[in-house]
């Protein structure tokens, strides 16, 4: 709110000054210098003097009514030579001297004017000018009026635009608020905005578009559980008969072929556990928090991997600690992220565990070909595996990751992958403490 208020605030105040100015500069083209005509005002008394009491005496008394002038006024009245004058004075002033007219020098607070123009006063009269100083002219009154007369129409200007724009702060906060929530996974976050409100039509229709978001995605969801719902049935017939068709045949051609058969189904089996999994990670549903030993859990998902080759080395720092999570999901991503690490390593994995204030990081890294940078997002996208012929020998149905970030996000933490020093990939899992 403050930042966009303020930026108006400036640019506000920046036309101001802008159109200040353009008013000077037009004022001074088109009726003359406006401060030009406050300081003759001012003036108009030493003026009045000169104009209508010196002028108006006979030629040969000019100078002793000029002097009478001196003696009572404070302004000082100099004689002095024209050329001087014409040198005090600007280029464009010269004109209205040379014509006999008063000319101000506001900064000087003083005047300049021609005796005459035909030296009829006295004799060398049209060269010289009367130079009066010390003026009660004062401008910067004036200046500040003028200044407090515009800093009025900008606040004047200012106010309904902090409110205009409180407005439409609030309302664009509260979108915003709803695109987080529903970025997070908070499908039913709408904004249901007031119809007064000034964005209202943008925010029915964000809410428009959030239904049906949800629409598809509940519907996604729902196809996607009940397939595989219904797909254990078939299966398990077909294990149970495969399993009968074994026992009455003695024919080892068939054996073999049955075997094969049953690995397939078994395989089968596993991508529908793996889908019902995932579906239900996509429910929405909160995790079941726990208190969890983070070391623990570490162990025991390492002791729950398949035997390998590669040497597993877990450095778990001791100030790591508990974090408040559900054991059984946190330990299905992360032993996701270690039977990968075993499926690549050439011979090493290690594990670090770090707390970092209110975070703990767990980084999974190996020796293996690592992933190239321009696939580090998408291989968390399920059923995405990179090079195929390699994968295909590694096994897998490529929704570990997908099925590991599903769950860690629902912990509000985050996987991230990058290289490792050893040369491989570096999944770093951060979950904050709660
Ligand atoms: N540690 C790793 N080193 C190199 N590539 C990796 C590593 N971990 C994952 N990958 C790549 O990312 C792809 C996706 O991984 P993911 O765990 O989702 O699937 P998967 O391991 O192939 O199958 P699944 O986990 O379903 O059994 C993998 O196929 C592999 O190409
Ligand atoms: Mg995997």
């Amino acid at each position: 709110m403050n930042r966009i208020f303020f930026r108006f605030f400036m640019l506000v105040m920046l036309s101001i000054s802008g159109a200040t100015f353009v008013i000077y500069f037009a004022m001074s083209r088109l009726f003359g210098d406006p401060l030009d005509d406050i300081a003759r005002r001012q003036a108009s008394a030493q003026i009045f003097l000169v104009e209508q009491y010196v002028d108006k005496a006979r030629a040969d008394e000019w100078l002793a009514r000029l002097n009478r002038v001196r003696e009572v006024s404070d302004t000082r009245y100099d004689l002095i030579p024209l050329q001087k004058a014409r040198s005090f004075l600007p280029a464009t002033s010269l004109g209205a001297l040379d014509r006999g007219d008063v000319v101000l020098d506001i900064d000087g607070k003083s005047f300049y004017r021609r005796v005459d123009l035909k030296g009829e006063r006295y004799i060398g009269s049209e060269d010289e000018v009367i130079h009066a100083q010390d003026l009660p002219i004062d401008v910067s009154l004036a200046l500040q009026m003028e200044a407090v007369r515009y800093v009025i129409v900008a606040l004047a200007l200012l106010v309904p635009i902090a409110l205009w724009s409180r407005s439409h702060w609030q309302g664009l906060q509260s979108l915003s608020r709803v695109a987080d929530e529903f970025g997070a996974g908070k499908l039913s976050a709408r904004a249901h905005m007031q119809p007064s409100s000034s964005i209202y039509p943008l925010a029915e229709r964000i809410d428009h578009m959030a239904d049906r978001i949800e629409e598809l995605l509940v519907s996604q969801k729902n196809l996607l559980h009940s397939v595989s719902h219904e797909l254990r049935t078939p299966i398990a017939r077909l294990e149970f008969a495969l399993e009968l068709l074994g026992a009455k045949t003695d024919d080892p051609a068939l054996h073999k072929r049955i075997a094969a058969m049953e690995g397939d189904v078994s395989e089968l089996n596993s991508l529908v556990s793996e889908l019902l999994g995932m579906a239900r990670l996509d429910s929405g549903q909160a995790p079941q928090r726990e208190t969890v030993e983070l070391a623990a859990l570490l162990h025991t998902v390492e002791a729950a991997l398949p035997p390998g080759q590669p040497v597993l080395a877990i450095d778990c720092a001791p100030d790591v600690g508990t974090i408040e999570a559900d054991a059984r999901l946190l330990g299905r991503a992360l032993s996701n992220l270690l039977r990968n690490a075993q499926k690549y390593a050439a011979s090493t994995i290690r594990v670090t565990a770090r707390r970092e204030g209110a975070r703990v990081t767990i980084a999974v890294e190996d020796d293996g070909p690592g992933i190239p940078p321009d696939e580090r997002e998408r291989i968390f996208e399920p059923f995405y595996r990179l090079d195929r012929s390699r994968d295909r020998a590694t096994g897998g149905f490529g929704l570990g990751l997908s099925i590991a970030r599903k769950a860690v996000l629902l912990h509000g933490g985050l996987v991230q992958v990058t290289g490792s020093e050893l040369g491989g990939a570096r999944f770093l899992v951060v979950l904050p403490q709660r």
